[in-house]
């Protein structure tokens, strides 16, 4: 006898559980299914983001900045620290912690709103009378039937062609987040979020950190102002990124891992790593979703086809999040969570896709939200440009670290803000700002004419739309 809903979301990342939370808030039956097991073999909802993502990648590198400044930083502040250790069982435990804090407010969150939450993997059993069948596999065998399903499965780490993950030696960000130890020496292969926030961590707590990347830019997404002065920050830390490198043969051997390549120079290099960690993307998950039950279309990449709406060629099935086109990001995948159990219960959700903020957590922080000035460039856009650098912002000499600017790109004849691109000290709550002046679609001249706090890294936000009209008042 199956159990009968509205709405069976399969997933409960942040696109998933959200989804599911905001149904249950519309007033449908809704069940939540996930398989993510903690060590005990218990549910850890909170998918990617939660167990092996955003969030202890966050709190490792809030552990390694802290290692950092009792290293370098707090000396300048009168403050002496001698002989200070890491103890990374203690870090891995403490991040650990976090993630557990957050799986059970995750649980807390679904019972609270009388989700029925399943752990166990979901997949398509066939259609049903009005809807679909979903196949639940965990300590116990059910079947759901439901009118609407949400696949919200997420994503896993791409290998390379030939080297899996061992996650010993050849880690993906699951191995990465888990190290036992500070390796001496450590490789990573992709310069993209993962390997600049993972090569940060292991970086302050004293590995010699070599990141390849096989693009011959850096940071080609991001505004090249910024991009250029986040290199600069990353190579007087020390941090070593190879541009232009052709990856060729990997030896996962006992003592460790050999990276062949050839570099931008065209000259064969051989790179002995104690680990190797590949962050060059992610691919789509529908691993055991029995797709093929029903028919639901994936492309070339094994993407969820889905239309603006996150509509999938089924009806009433539904796909968001890493599982579908765009960016993947956690925040990206709760709106869409949001806007598909709005639209299920007939209301207009919507996903705004050019105002959704990027942020890139190393020090200094890079964030981001529209388009970059050479996308303007290429899209024939008559645009103006304003920066501050946070040198000359009091606030941010009060802190002790000046890295960085912020910058504006308004319309040259409305003067809309386009893009707001930062790199430096806590940019990544500053481009909230910018995030809501975007979605108001408010001008440079809205931002310079409100009133900052003082002394406050903000004042470089309302400085630089003030030197889009070329009238900075503390440059
Ligand atoms: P996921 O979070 O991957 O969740 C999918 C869930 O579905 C998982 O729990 C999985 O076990 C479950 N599942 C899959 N198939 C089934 C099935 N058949 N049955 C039952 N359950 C199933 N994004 C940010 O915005 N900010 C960050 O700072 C950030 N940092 C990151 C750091 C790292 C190291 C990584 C790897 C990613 C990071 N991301 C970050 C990206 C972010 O984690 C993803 O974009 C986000 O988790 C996607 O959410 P999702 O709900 O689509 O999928
Ligand atoms: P990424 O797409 O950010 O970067 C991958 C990098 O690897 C690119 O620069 C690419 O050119 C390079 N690359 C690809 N193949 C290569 C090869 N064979 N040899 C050398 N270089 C190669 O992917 P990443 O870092 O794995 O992260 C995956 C996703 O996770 C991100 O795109 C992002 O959506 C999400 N994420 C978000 C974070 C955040 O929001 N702060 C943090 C971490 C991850």
């Amino acid at each position: 006898m199956s159990k009968q809903f509205d709405v069976v979301v399969i997933g409960g990342g942040p696109g998933g559980y959200i989804a599911a939370i905001r149904a249950a808030q519309l007033g449908f039956q809704v069940a939540c299914i996930d398989e993510w097991k903690n060590a005990a073999g218990g549910p850890a909802p909170g998918g990617t983001c939660t167990n092996v993502g955003c969030i202890p990648s966050k709190a490792l590198l809030q552990s390694s900045e802290h290692f950092d400044h009792a290293n370098h930083h707090f000396a300048e502040h009168g403050i002496s620290a001698t002989g200070v250790k890491m103890d990374v069982a203690q870090m891995i435990a403490r991040k650990d912690s976090v993630v557990k804090q957050n799986n059970d407010g995750i649980l807390y969150l679904l019972k609270k709103n009388k989700v029925t939450f399943f752990h166990g993997r979901g997949s398509f059993a066939g259609k049903a009378e009005g809807g679909y069948t979903i196949h639940v596999a965990g300590k116990t065998e059910e079947d759901l039937t439901a009118k609407h399903v949400i696949i919200a499965t997420g994503s896993n780490a791409r290998a390379l062609p030939g080297t899996p993950f061992d996650e010993v030696n050849v880690l993906s960000n699951d191995g990465a987040l888990r190290l036992g130890a500070v390796p001496k020496k450590l490789a990573l292969i992709g310069s993209g979020v993962i390997g600049l926030e993972m090569g940060s961590v292991w970086r302050r707590l004293g590995a010699e950190v070599i990141i390849l990347e096989g693009l011959p830019t850096f940071l080609g997404a991001v505004d090249e102002q910024i991009a250029k002065e986040a290199k600069k920050a990353f190579d007087k830390q020390g941090l070593k990124i190879e541009l232009g490198v052709k990856v060729g043969e990997i030896v996962n051997g006992k003592k460790g891992v050999t990276v062949n390549y050839i570099n931008a120079k065209g000259e064969a290099v051989v790179l002995d790593a104690d680990k190797l960690i590949v962050s060059i993307g992610r691919v789509p998950n529908t691993i055991g979703l029995n797709t093929e039950a029903v028919g639901l279309q994936l492309d070339e990449r094994g993407a969820i086809v889905v239309d603006g709406d996150c509509k999938t060629n089924l009806p009433g099935v539904w796909a968001v999040g890493d599982v579908v086109r765009g960016p993947m990001l956690a925040h990206k995948a709760e709106e869409e969570g949001v806007a598909v159990a709005e639209r299920i219960a007939g209301q207009h959700g919507h996903v705004n896709f050019n105002t959704i903020p990027w942020v890139i957590y190393t020090s200094p922080e890079i964030a981001w939200v529209g388009r970059t000035e050479q996308q303007l460039k290429a899209d024939g856009v008559a645009y103006k440009a304003g920066t501050f650098p946070f040198l000359a912002n009091g606030r941010a000499r009060a802190l002790g670290d000046t890295t960085g600017m912020v910058k504006f790109l308004a319309d040259a004849t409305t003067d809309e803000i386009l893009g707001v691109h930062m790199v430096g000290p806590q940019v990544s709550e500053l481009i909230a700002e910018a995030v809501v002046a975007m979605e108001f679609r408010a001008s440079a001249e809205d931002i310079a004419r409100i009133c900052h706090a003082h002394p406050s890294l903000s004042e470089a936000t309302k400085e630089a739309a003030l030197a889009v009209d070329k009238r900075t008042l503390n440059f």
